[in-house]
């Protein structure tokens, strides 16, 4: 740990695999967008990518219990009260002491896209475009639920557009208020009061389980794809 003054210290905050997860999940969630608008030509490599969407969100789920201290989801469930204070704050215009892990705000931003995400995916799995592709579940389904969801599909993408822009636009906002969350989801240290605890990397427990992940989401398309 590096100190910087007496109030800050740099620590590290992100685990490694929780920044590999963010970064690979962006150019994943990239990749559907431009696949899933590209139509028809793209669909196979759409389908493909979403398999990669399933093993990285299957790694997110399973980080919230086993990933460092910050990845954990307990460590940022918040109530609304303290939301609310946390949005006062920010709005108010006074400096804030820099945050540890997600604030109170965020907190509900990452579940609400994991969440969307997990959505996005669920309703893909089970679309289809009446043509040539369809998600590995949709013959499961009655023809009217599979005509549901491949709309729900299509429809909510704009919603999870919508979620991804209000993100980026946060981030720019805390930039503009003087605190830089993206350095620390790139390098994992950022300067926090004195005393905050720091995590461990864990990339060799991260990259087992993403492994495993990645096999799993193979033998269920070996299986079913
Ligand atoms: C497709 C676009 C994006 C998606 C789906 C996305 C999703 C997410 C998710 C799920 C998290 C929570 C991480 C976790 O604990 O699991 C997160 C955090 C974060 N994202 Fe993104 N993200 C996107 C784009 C971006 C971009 C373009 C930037 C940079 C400008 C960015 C910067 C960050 C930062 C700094 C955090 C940590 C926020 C904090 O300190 O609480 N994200 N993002
Ligand atoms: C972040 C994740 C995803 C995004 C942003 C996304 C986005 C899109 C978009 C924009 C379309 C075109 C909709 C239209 O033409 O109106 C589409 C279609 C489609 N997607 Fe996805 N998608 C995602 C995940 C998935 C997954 C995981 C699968 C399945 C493995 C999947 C399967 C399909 C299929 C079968 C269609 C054609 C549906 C139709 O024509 O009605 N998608 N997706």
């Amino acid at each position: 740990m590096r100190q910087q003054d007496q109030t800050l210290q740099t620590v590290r905050i992100w685990d490694g695999p929780l920044r590999l997860f963010h970064w690979l999940l962006v150019a994943v969630v990239v990749a559907m967008y431009v696949t899933g608008w590209l139509g028809i030509e793209a669909r196979l490599w759409h389908m493909r990518l979403g398999y990669a969407l399933g093993a990285l969100l299957g790694f997110r789920l399973t980080w919230g219990f086993l990933g460092g201290r910050y990845s954990r989801f307990r460590a940022f469930c918040y109530g609304p009260a303290t939301a609310w204070r946390h949005a006062r704050h920010l709005l108010s215009g006074t400096k804030a002491p820099p945050g540890v892990g997600h604030n109170p705000l965020g907190s509900y931003m990452v579940f609400l896209l994991l969440l969307l995400l997990a959505a996005q995916l669920a309703t893909g799995l089970c679309a289809s475009d009446d043509i040539l592709f369809q998600g590995p579940l949709h013959h499961l389904l009655p023809v009217r639920w599979g005509r549901l969801l491949s709309r729900w599909h299509s429809w909510q993408s704009n919603v999870l557009l919508a979620a991804v822009a209000v993100h980026v636009l946060a981030i720019l906002l805390y930039w503009a208020k003087g605190e830089n969350l993206v350095k620390p989801m790139c390098s994992g240290w950022k300067d926090v009061p004195a005393g905050t605890p720091q995590t461990a990397n864990l990339w060799e427990r991260g990259m087992t389980l993403l492994a495993l992940w990645l096999l799993a989401v193979s033998i269920l398309l070996l299986a079913y794809g």
